[in-house]
């Protein structure tokens, strides 16, 4: 694809761009806008540098590429319900996203994009893992996607949010989703399902979607499907959950680690 308004370096074939000369905190023009689409539709995740997102500008880009969402899973910011922090340190016990998962998919309609920035990293480690469901899909036996072809999934937050809530009386989404998705503007299919809300395949005994789920994990887990971005402060990642999943390495405890989120909305998995 040509780009005139942006520069559009590929990180890896088959996910993953670093894109420069761009501001992101101004206002998009409309070919901006849509020459960033058309880098996150060829490469699944893009990567900036050097960005300066105050909480309004965050959300403006967000908002450039649709509706935000608010997290079902964990509170936003005070008066920035839109952002959630993502913030690891000394006291952290756990970090957000540390197995494989593409957001919050337990949302009947889940998120088409999520736009993380990062104002500070640790010096070394701290990397976010990008795993293309395309190329997880396209490597399958023919005899396994027949296989997989109609079946639906269901993704649960219960297991995932509760431990992080006091509340007892607090509800997290459920939902049942198709195995292999067809991406509503490439048309190309990926897999679907991911081991941190998927829990059971429907219509098939505990012991084969058991089967199943972890063979699909361990296949979304070949490195020759990823891209692993090394954050510097102030880089911007912003990826598509239909197509992606995401892995943040927490190896750089007990250093600090801290940004922003924002979670643009989708459309029902198809
Ligand atoms: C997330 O799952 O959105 C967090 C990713 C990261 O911190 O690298």
């Amino acid at each position: 694809m040509a780009y005139s308004a942006l520069t559009v370096k590929p990180v890896t074939v088959r996910i993953g761009a670093e894109i420069s000369g761009i501001d992101l905190s101004k206002p998009l023009s409309n070919l901006q806008r849509q020459e960033l689409n058309d880098a996150l539709m060829e490469h699944q995740v893009i990567f900036f540098r050097d960005q300066n997102l105050d909480h309004e500008a965050h959300k403006a880009l967000g908002r450039a590429f649709g509706d935000l969402v608010i997290h079902t899973g964990v509170k936003g910011l005070d008066n920035h319900p839109e952002i959630v922090a993502i913030h690891a340190d000394g006291a952290s016990k756990y970090v957000a996203g540390e197995n494989w998962h593409s957001d919050l998919t337990c949302n009947e309609i889940p998120p088409m994009g999520s736009i993380l920035y990062l104002p500070i990293v640790p010096e070394v480690g701290g990397d976010t893992m990008f795993a293309s469901m395309y190329a997880a899909y396209d490597a399958l036996s023919p005899r396994m996607k027949q296989y997989l072809e109609g079946l639906t999934a269901v993704h649960d937050g219960e297991h995932v949010y509760r431990p992080l809530t006091d509340d007892p009386n607090k509800r997290f989404p459920c939902s049942v989703h198709p195995v292999i998705r067809t991406h509503p503007v490439t048309k190309r299919k990926g897999i679907f399902v991911n081991a941190s809300y998927t829990t059971q395949i429907v219509g098939v005994s505990k012991d084969e979607s058991d089967g199943i789920l972890n063979f699909l994990y361990k296949h979304c887990a070949n490195p020759n499907f990823h891209v692993r971005f090394r954050w510097q402060p102030n880089s911007v990642a912003f990826w598509d959950n239909r197509c992606t999943q995401h892995l943040a390495v927490w190896d750089y405890f007990p250093q600090v680690r801290s940004g922003f989120r924002v979670t643009v909305a989708g459309e029902k998995p198809m």
